[in-house]
């Protein structure tokens, strides 16, 4: 084959050496507009994967690569005058010039054609002479801008500045140094690569950038500002661009996050930073660009496979990969333009969120990395928690929190879930046997269902109320078994369905019209649910004064009854949230059109609530913290002044759920999904949240805990199938300290041993 690499960057080089490798007979001619040793850019890192996989497809250049890496295993990280080290992260680093030269040397060696200074075409016609075209040019490659319209270019140009520097400090740990200025903070993120050369970075939010005037400094005095505010980092050595051609601010940019679509058309075919990038605070684009060059050139070699097929492959396999981590360089990218929520945690707290900040790296990640480190985690969070000094290590799960007078004992909380089980909104003795094991089960608070302040407030037939008598017994007998069987406090969720009202109980069809007997519907607007729901009836004065005092009976009872705590229900779509999203709160009166506005009936009924229920008693809201339907509904940024609107109002803890507000909705589902909103509220707002939704594994609990990015954690669906989960949880991490019924406790000790012993035996075999 004839290939032409437009770009000699890693991808381009490595490119060509793997197609030669795998058929000298391939001819390769490689186009690169700069001289061979001209190179923005200092050093790049790696992880010992990328050098297995280099050393698997060519040994030659794979070991020389190797062998010139710098090792380092610690991160510093320096706020506000203190230093916190961790260790065991495990870096390598390259100068990118020497890498280019390895791989140059290499390229040559096998026969490829390296034409330096040579400004390539973008226009495919002037390429009729190859077979294939290679797009190796880089993020700004002007080939694939040119036909951008066949590979469904989406490119992001992302808020902060940052600058890319060099010097001959040699940091001895990964180093990020954060200073506070009265124009606001900078850092640095800076790193050795070389035996007398690091790379130093400064990224700082675009405001800050502005009011230090960058906009009209020129490159020296640019470099000048940041020697001197880091001064005490770089023991006197100075900052260096190799990038001098540019003039003026064009040395500062702004990190484009690329993703395409298609990653080829006709013979032309995307590589490396051409097709993707991620963001430099994740340091993986040059270990992808490589990676792509791997794959492509294996498809393109393999015997009998259909070039269509084979780019085909190539893109599925390596698009995946670029998924996965652009996810983490989102999460990282994010964090660092979301700093100032974080920037008034204790500096420990600090380098555990900045450390976790891409989600890769979990709690029990870190205790492999560093465990006498993450112990240091676990003791602060404890003592905090606990308000004295802790000597012993223990999972931020399991540290105590303390709502107004309420202490519960650990931040493991059971979700509230319906049950679709009673009659007549009567609990019976399936609730009672149903919360009765899972207060058992260890969690420090257990929350009911949505239980309704009417009948007509119902969702299903089957949903448990509490507007009759009977309803106060049979929820007095539940609480009051909780109480004298665990050490769970329990908190009772009230709600109204409002338009989502008068359907099926939820395994015979979630939202769906009962097929006979359905009652009247009200919400904010007369906006139905779907087409197949009722149009509900939007609600006069007269409904809403009915419905406050329906929910200032209720939580009366509720008081009656013993409860511990007690929840508003204002997301998902029912009658509260109805006034919330704008989505479906259509009034031309006071209640609709501003935030303040659709929040006003809510926070009537909150307010009516509170000055009902005791106020040593503590108060939660659930909010859906976003629509999904982008600035057309709720954003994350609004919920974080929904959550400031109801904790002025005297809720002590924001329940951060998301979505069923509309039903075209489009959710992006995954693992802790909807952590980032409650991170948000709680740290923007300064309100203690909760955060739920897809979180199940004790990993994720701690470190969302630790993170400090929620303040419980509730968990749904796993206690359906495991109600004893925070106990399993305990015995699984050998904390002792937890309320377990007297009549399980052997089984406890057995669980623990059993699991202890397991986890031997998967640490021999892997030795
Ligand atoms: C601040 C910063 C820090 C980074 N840190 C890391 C890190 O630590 N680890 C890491 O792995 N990655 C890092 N990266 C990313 C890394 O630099 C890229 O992902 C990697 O270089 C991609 O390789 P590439 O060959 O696809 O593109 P490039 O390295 O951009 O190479 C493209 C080449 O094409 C040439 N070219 C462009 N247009 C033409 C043309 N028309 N004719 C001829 N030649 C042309 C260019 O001169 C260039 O040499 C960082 C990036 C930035 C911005
Ligand atoms: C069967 C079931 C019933 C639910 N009922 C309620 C409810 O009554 N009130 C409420 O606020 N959320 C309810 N939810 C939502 C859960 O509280 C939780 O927010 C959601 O399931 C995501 O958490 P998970 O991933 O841990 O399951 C229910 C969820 C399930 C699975």
């Amino acid at each position: 084959m004839r290939i032409a690499c437009i770009g000699g960057g890693p991808a381009g080089l490595y490119f060509a050496i793997s197609m030669k490798l795998r058929d000298a007979a391939h001819h390769v001619d490689v186009f690169e507009r700069n001289r061979p040793d001209d190179t923005f850019g200092w050093g790049v890192v790696f992880s010992d994967q990328t050098v297995e996989n280099l050393m698997a497809n060519d040994p030659a250049s794979g070991s020389v690569i190797r062998d010139e890496f710098a090792h380092w295993d610690d991160i510093d990280v320096h706020i506000r005058g203190q230093t916190i080290r961790s260790s065991g992260h495990g870096f390598i680093g390259i100068g990118r010039k020497r890498l280019l030269n390895i791989l140059q040397e290499r390229a040559r060696e096998l026969g490829v054609q390296l034409h330096f200074e040579s400004e390539a075409g973008s226009d495919l016609d002037d390429w009729t002479a190859y077979d294939l075209v290679i797009a190796a040019d880089g993020a700004n490659s002007r080939i694939r801008d040119r036909y951008q319209q066949h590979l469904g270019v989406d490119i992001q140009v992302r808020r902060n500045k940052f600058i890319w520097l060099g010097t001959h400090k040699v940091f001895g740990a990964f180093t990020f140094a954060f200073e506070h200025l009265p124009e606001g903070w900078v850092w640095a993120h800076a790193y050795r690569f070389d035996d007398d050369l690091s790379t130093f970075i400064v990224e700082m939010e675009p405001e800050t950038w502005d009011r230090l005037g960058f906009a009209d400094m020129e490159q020296k005095a640019a470099i000048a500002w940041c020697e001197s505010v880091f001064a005490k980092y770089l023991d006197g050595h100075s900052l260096m661009s190799n990038a001098s051609h540019l003039r003026g601010s064009a040395l500062w940019l702004n990190f484009r996050r690329i993703v395409c679509d298609r990653w080829f058309y006709r013979n032309l075919i995307l590589l490396g930073d051409a097709a993707h990038t991620a963001h430099f605070s994740i340091g993986s684009g040059t270990k992808l660009a490589l990676e792509d060059a791997i794959k492509l050139a294996e498809v393109l070699n393999r015997p009998g496979l259909a070039r269509e097929d084979a780019l085909q492959e190539y893109q599925a396999e390596r698009n995946l990969e670029v998924l996965k981590l652009q996810n983490s360089a989102r999460n990282s990218t994010e964090w660092f333009e979301t700093l100032e929520r974080y920037l008034d945690f204790e500096p420990i707290q600090f380098a555990y969120s900045l450390l976790t900040r891409s989600q890769r790296v979990s709690h029990e990640n870190l205790r492999l990395r560093d465990k006498a480190w993450l112990e240091v985690v676990e003791r602060w969070f404890q003592s905090k928690a606990r308000g004295s000094p802790v000597n012993e290590p223990a999972p931020p799960m399991f540290a105590p929190y303390r709502l107004r007078e309420l202490q519960l004992e650990n931040r493991i909380v059971v979700s509230p879930m319906a049950m679709y089980s009673a009659e007549d909104g009567t609990p019976n003795d399936f609730h009672l046997v149903h919360y009765g094991t899972r207060a058992q089960g260890g969690a420090g608070l257990l929350y009911t269902e949505m239980t309704c302040v009417s009948a007509d407030g119902r969702i299903t037939p089957g949903c448990a109320g509490m507007y009759a008598p009977e309803h106060l017994s049979e929820w007095t007998r539940i609480v009051g078994f909780v109480h004298a069987n665990s050490a769970a406090k329990i908190c009772l969720q009230l709600g109204h369905s409002g338009p989502k009202g008068s359907t099926k109980v939820g395994w015979e069809g979630y939202d769906v019209p009962l097929d006979s007997g359905n009652w009247p519907v009200m919400a904010a607007s007369d906006v139905p649910w779907s087409p197949n729901n009722q149009h509900p009836r939007p609600m006069t004065r007269a409904d809403m004064d009915e419905v406050i005092s329906q929910f200032v009976a209720a939580v009366r009872m509720g008081n009656e009854a013993g409860f511990d705590m007690c929840e508003l229900h204002a997301a998902h779509g029912y009658l509260l949230s109805s006034f919330i999203t704008p989505l479906t709160n259509k009034r031309a009166d006071e209640y609709g059109g501003s935030l303040e506005n659709r929040l006003r009936f809510p926070l009537e009924v909150f307010r009516a609530m509170r000055a009902a229920w005791p106020a040593a008693k503590p108060m939660s809201v659930r909010i859906s913290a976003n629509d999904w339907m982008g600035e057309l509904g709720v954003t994350p940024s609004e919920a974080v002044l929904v959550g400031r609107a109801f904790t002025d109002a005297g809720a002590d803890l924001i329940d951060v759920s998301a979505g069923q507000t509309w039903a075209e909705c489009t959710p992006v589902y995954g693992r802790m999904f909807q952590t980032p909103f409650a991170d948000q509220i709680r740290n923007e707002g300064k309100i203690a949240t909760m955060a739920v939704g897809n979180i199940y594994e004790t990993d994720h609990v701690n470190s969302i805990l630790a993170a400090g990015r929620a303040d419980l954690v509730a968990m749904a669906r796993p206690h359906l199938v495991d109600p004893m989960w925070t106990l399993r949880a305990a015995a699984a991490q050998e904390y002792r300290d937890i309320a377990i019924p007297p009549q399980y406790l052997a089984g406890m000790t057995q669980l623990a041993r059993n699991l202890k012993r397991e986890q031997e035996l998967a640490a021999a075999l892997k030795a």
